[in-house]
């Protein structure tokens, strides 16, 4: 999901949201920044950049997949389904899929009202028969779906591992919010992304042309535009690290040496060494992903990897719970 900010706004014009979690993200102890303030224009750009990376493998591994795995996901299709993608299509997956099980309907869900209706054009450019309704919404929250879909078979697609940036707590919620979408019954076809070597790992979230560092600064640069702040953002440094406890990569903002700035007329100091946290991308064992889906209301069905193991693309379908022991 990726958020289009106006880039030339004053402060006074700020987003009110990214003002208040900045202002209380730089003060709380660890000192944290959601993520989705990421994605302003330049955010965005640097984010597609970083797809294209040569050490960034989710993306291509993903696609690949997907592509080799369309006949068999066919076959185990409804026909005339409704797709309903949480997050606005992406150019390079979303085709490989509609062309895969040629469904009755495609139904993108964003909260961003540009990315919603570019992605909307291009898909109904690219597919001409296809009725595209798209639902302007937070995927957290769930509205009824279009009354034209109600009644198809639904097909829910999450790819991007983004179920990954969330930690499973909030996982699990968003997967029992998509069944409120989607109703029991549906299917769910969503991308996770396997724990491997921190060789592999580390690399993808930093890699040596830099673009995944400048994605990280550019947060700091947004908010010097956005929030009337002077960060001197030479004074951080990008930090991707490994944390085994909870399979995750972080992504950090490290102070290399001690600072003083202000943001909207508040003053903060950071000591060297400190950081502010910004993004995590939690990575899922066969078991553990398993697990989050079925704890998330979701019953795998059919799983399918690349052949280093390093993405996962499962099928899994809306069951009621069991009263089975
Ligand atoms: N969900 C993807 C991942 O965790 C994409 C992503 C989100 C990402 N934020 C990122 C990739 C920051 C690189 C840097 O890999």
């Amino acid at each position: 999901m990726l958020k289009q900010e106006a880039e030339d706004g004053q402060a006074s014009l700020a987003d009110p949201h990214f003002r208040a979690d900045v202002l209380a993200g730089l003060a709380a102890t660890p000192r944290a920044i959601p993520a989705r303030w990421f994605y302003d224009r330049r955010g965005s750009e640097l984010f597609e950049a970083i797809t294209e990376l040569p050490e960034y493998y989710p993306t291509r591994t993903e696609t690949a997949l997907l592509q080799s795995v369309s006949p068999e996901l066919a076959g185990l299709s409804a026909q005339g389904a409704a797709v309903v993608e949480f997050g606005s299509g992406s150019s390079t997956k979303t085709p490989i899929l509609l062309k895969a099980i040629h469904p009755a309907a495609y139904v993108p869900i964003d909260i961003s009202g540009d990315f919603l209706r570019q992605s909307a054009r291009e898909l109904g450019a690219a597919f001409p028969g296809l009725p595209v309704y798209p639902v302007e919404a937070d995927f957290l929250r769930p509205v009824p779906l279009p009354a034209d879909v109600a009644s198809l078979p639904k097909l829910g697609f999450f790819p991007g591992s983004t179920i990954g940036n969330m930690d499973a707590h909030d996982a699990v919620d968003l997967l029992r919010v998509m069944v409120q979408w989607l109703g029991e019954g549906s299917r769910l076809l969503i991308g996770m992304d396997r724990v491997k070597s921190p060789d592999i790992l580390i690399p993808a979230y930093d890699d040596a042309q830099g673009v995944t560092a400048a994605f990280n600064l550019n947060l700091l640069e947004r908010i010097n535009r956005e929030l009337d702040g002077d960060v001197p953002v030479d004074a951080f440094r990008h930090r991707a690290i490994w944390n085994d406890d909870v399979a995750r990569i972080e992504m950090h903002l490290e102070a290399v040496r001690d600072v003083a700035f202000t943001v909207d007329g508040r003053a903060f100091t950071i000591a060297a060494g400190e950081t502010i946290h910004t993004e995590n991308s939690h990575k899922y064992g066969p078991n553990g992903a398993r697990t989050l889906l079925r704890a998330g209301g979701w019953t795998p069905i059919a799983e399918w990897t690349d052949t280093n193991d390093w993405f996962a693309l499962i099928l899994c379908e809306a069951r009621p719970r069991s009263a089975a022991p």
